[in-house]
């Protein structure tokens, strides 16, 4: 394989990271320099779930650096009539430049990559989000100017969204404390990875896992909340509802926090569940600037994967 891909915020190691952050920046900053850099280039993606922010930030995203971007549902395909995911993969790679798919899976990522002579990138498992964390990880940076030594709360369910996060913390030396309900943390795979991580690296990263809500937000300049019935967990929708009551992003829960601490969401947000309308819609919420840092994130990975990474 000469090629990186990205299934794990893990995968470009620490300093191919900080690279796609930085030049999401610049990106952001001057996107008419990098109309043509993918020109050519064609990027296919694969939809096991729906999405809206994940496909069309792509999609724009390629078009947007000269390449091209198709898109395929699992149930329009082969795939939905039992052609394996390694002969698809062996297939699209001969296609296109890139492969970028939201599998219910995370091992059906590895069999892609296995079979793939193009990055694999993950537009979400069921135990990562990696593009979401690394869009989230430049949108505290852009606020701050710094991502070491920042405190971040995450509360509600130990889902995909928290997983990717919770990597991307220790590898930056972020603070961060998760409140979940008893049963719902993150991965334990997970969580000892990113304690190793923050070993190994020295990156001063404080990584606390609890289930008190209001514990969490105190010193939290960032206070993250995702869905509590993520795709594919339909199944236990009335435990999960019960289990989460005391879990919700409100105006109590920001009465325990500084008073300029921001609230952030990956979206979509269900509404009077994890999170209250106020606190959505109030001036605590950076939720839309999150929703567009997507797509200039989605570029920058995409010109390090795709395209030359020493270049981005
Ligand atoms: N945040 C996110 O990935 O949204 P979509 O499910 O709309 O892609
Ligand atoms: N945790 C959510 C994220 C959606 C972008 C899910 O997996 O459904």
């Amino acid at each position: 394989m000469d090629h990186t891909n990205l299934i794990s915020i893990r995968d470009p190691g620490p300093e191919g990271l900080g690279a796609i952050i930085r030049s999401t920046g610049e990106i952001k900053a001057a996107p008419g320099e990098y109309e043509s850099r993918l020109k050519g280039k064609i990027l296919v993606m694969i939809f096991e779930k729906p999405s809206t922010r994940t496909r069309v930030s792509f999609e724009a995203g390629m078009m947007q650096l000269g390449g091209n971007a198709l898109t395929i549902n699992r149930e329009g395909t082969q795939l939905g009539r039992g052609e394996t995911i390694a002969d698809s993969a062996r297939v699209l790679c001969r296609y296109a430049d890139g492969i970028m798919a939201r599998v219910n899976l995370h091992r059906s990522l590895f069999e892609m990559a296995a079979n793939s002579t193009v990055p694999v990138i993950s537009g979400l498992s069921n135990i990562e989000h990696p593009c979401q964390a690394i869009s989230d990880l430049f949108t505290i940076y852009e606020i701050t100017g710094k991502l070491k030594g920042t405190n971040l709360a995450y509360i509600g369910d130990g889902n995909n969204v928290c997983n990717s996060l919770i990597l991307g913390c220790a590898i930056f030396g972020i603070n961060i404390s998760v409140a979940s309900p008893e049963g719902y943390g993150p991965d334990k795979n997970i969580l000892n990875s990113a304690l190793a991580i923050a070993k190994k690296e020295k990156t001063g990263s404080r990584i606390i896992i609890g289930n008190d809500p209001a514990a969490a937000v105190k010193n939290a300049g960032f206070i993250y909340t995702d869905v509590w019935i993520s795709m594919g967990d339909e199944g236990g929708r009335e435990a999960r509802l019960k289990a989460f009551r005391d879990y919700q992003v409100n105006m109590e829960l920001l009465e325990n926090a500084k008073p300029g601490c921001r609230v952030m969401h990956c979206l979509p947000a269900h509404r009077g569940e994890e999170i209250t309308d106020d606190v959505l819609d109030g001036p605590n919420s950076i939720v839309w600037d999150q929703a567009e840092n997507r797509l200039h994130a989605q570029k920058a990975i995409l010109l390090a994967l795709l395209g030359n990474f020493e270049k981005i």
